[in-house]
């Protein structure tokens, strides 16, 4: 894929829907009694692998041009699958789902791509253990494939060494199918979309501190859910708007809940300009951001801003490398485990753009503003990296060919033509 360079931004764009909040309107959808509309839903492979997995345990799902229904079939109606749930390249299916499925009465297997077979899973096959789960590494390496026999579960009060959301959710929803309140404490607060989405289905979840504690066999009921504009599918267009001189963007109907709005703190601490206008608090917090172009400089990203930008960290580090000044990002180990190792991955493209990048156990250190130039970059599959070198590419002198480009179908497959329709080639 090769990326042209653009001149002022201008315009708007209204960004596809939230991942996390797609998966979830499918997951809890298929849960609760009735049918659930899903507006603006995110036709991006991993939400459909979502898709797929519930229509293989029997939910009716139906996909038009404007909506996704889901007939739902109840706490305790899904179905065994005749075949392995396969769920391509989605961590967020396979862990949310497998606290779904430790509770059921049948046996499943889930696996996916060669991403997902090498992505850590003792981190949910230990609490749901300690639930009394029968969830197993099919080739004993802690990761996919998995079985998954459902068993009656205990509530347990689960102390995650992480700050995932994926694990939290994971727990919550076995928790949904255990024998008393089960509750999960995190070190750092992450995103929060499966809490409000259950109680707003009907589902009974609390959440105090870094706590979230859920009753069990909650009657979940059909609701429209609306699902935002992603946050981190925005900050492609936040960077690229900010990043190029000259320009005013328009991003519509951005999802803006706290535990995901971490970007736009770090850019404003960067020297951004971001406006926001017709905020929305109700329900999943959303605005829409007008972004200008501004100039950077450094800034320290760390501590418990971490779990609300995890995603960004890509955009953010290639912000930095355009920036003014060093950035430093620490506390962020959970890096290396994501759809491939962005620290690792992140370090060598902006590498071979000409940038002053040291890589460190937890994060990086950036030396912004040396001279940067197009490069070939691999992208190594991974949907984030992809886009994050797309968006330098628009910005720096030479040509930008990102291998493996067409991973951007993963959360985003409109994003090239979105790359280009707000610029002056
Ligand atoms: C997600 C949680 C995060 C995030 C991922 C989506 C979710 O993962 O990186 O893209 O929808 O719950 P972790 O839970 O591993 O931090």
């Amino acid at each position: 894929m090769e990326i042209k360079k653009q001149t002022r931004l201008r315009g708007e764009l209204t960004v596809p829907g939230d991942k996390s909040i797609s998966h979830r309107a499918v997951m809890f959808g298929s849960l609760a009694q009735g049918t659930t509309r899903i507006t603006h839903f995110l036709e991006g492979a991993d939400c459909l692998s979502t898709i797929s997995c519930f229509r293989k345990m029997g939910v009716d799902i139906e996909r038009n041009a404007s909506e996704i229904l889901v007939h739902g079939k109840g706490l305790h109606g899904l179905s065994a699958p005749s075949e392995i749930l396969d769920v391509g390249n989605s961590g967020t299916t396979t862990r949310l789902i497998s606290g779904i499925l430790a509770g059921q009465s049948f046996t499943s297997e889930l696996n996916g791509d060669a991403s997902i077979q090498s992505r850590p899973m003792k981190r949910i096959m230990t609490p749901l253990q300690s639930m009394g789960a029968d969830i197993v590494s099919i080739k004993g390496n802690g990761c996919a494939p998995l079985r998954i026999t459902g068993k009656p579960l205990q509530a347990v009060h689960y102390q995650s060494p992480v700050a995932s959301a994926q694990v939290k959710s994971c727990v919550l929803l076995a928790g949904m199918y255990a024998d008393g309140i089960t509750r999960v404490t995190e070190p750092v607060l992450s995103r929060n979309h499966t809490e409000i989405m259950l109680n707003y289905l009907g589902a009974k979840v609390t959440s105090q501190g870094t706590t979230a504690s859920i009753e069990p066999e909650p009657v979940l009921k059909a609701r429209e859910i609306q699902v935002p504009g992603d946050i981190s599918s925005a900050a492609y267009f936040i960077a690229a708007g900010l990043l190029t001189p000259g320009s005013q963007i328009l991003l519509r109907n951005v999802g803006i809940n706290p535990t995901r709005d971490g970007i736009l703190k770090v850019c404003r601490a960067m020297g951004a300009d971001i406006t926001l206008l017709n905020v929305n608090e109700e329900g999943e917090p959303v605005a829409d951001l007008l972004i200008r172009s501004s100039q950077l400089h450094g800034t320290t990203v760390e501590g418990s801003i971490i779990p609300t930008l995890i995603d960004e960290i890509p955009m953010i580090a290639v912000m930095a490398a355009f920036a003014e000044g060093t950035t430093v990002i620490r506390d962020a180990a959970e890096l290396k485990v994501k759809e491939s190792d962005r620290i690792a991955v992140v370090t060598e493209g902006l590498r071979r753009m000409g940038a002053d990048i040291q890589p460190t156990e937890d994060g990086m250190i950036i030396h912004g503003g040396k001279p940067l130039q197009g490069a070939k970059i691999n992208s190594y599959l991974d949907h984030r990296i992809a886009m994050s070198f797309a968006v330098a590419g628009t910005i720096c002198d030479g040509t930008m060919d990102i291998v493996g480009g067409d991973c951007v179908n993963i959360s985003y497959p409109e994003f090239y033509k979105d790359l280009y329709s707000l610029g002056e080639c």
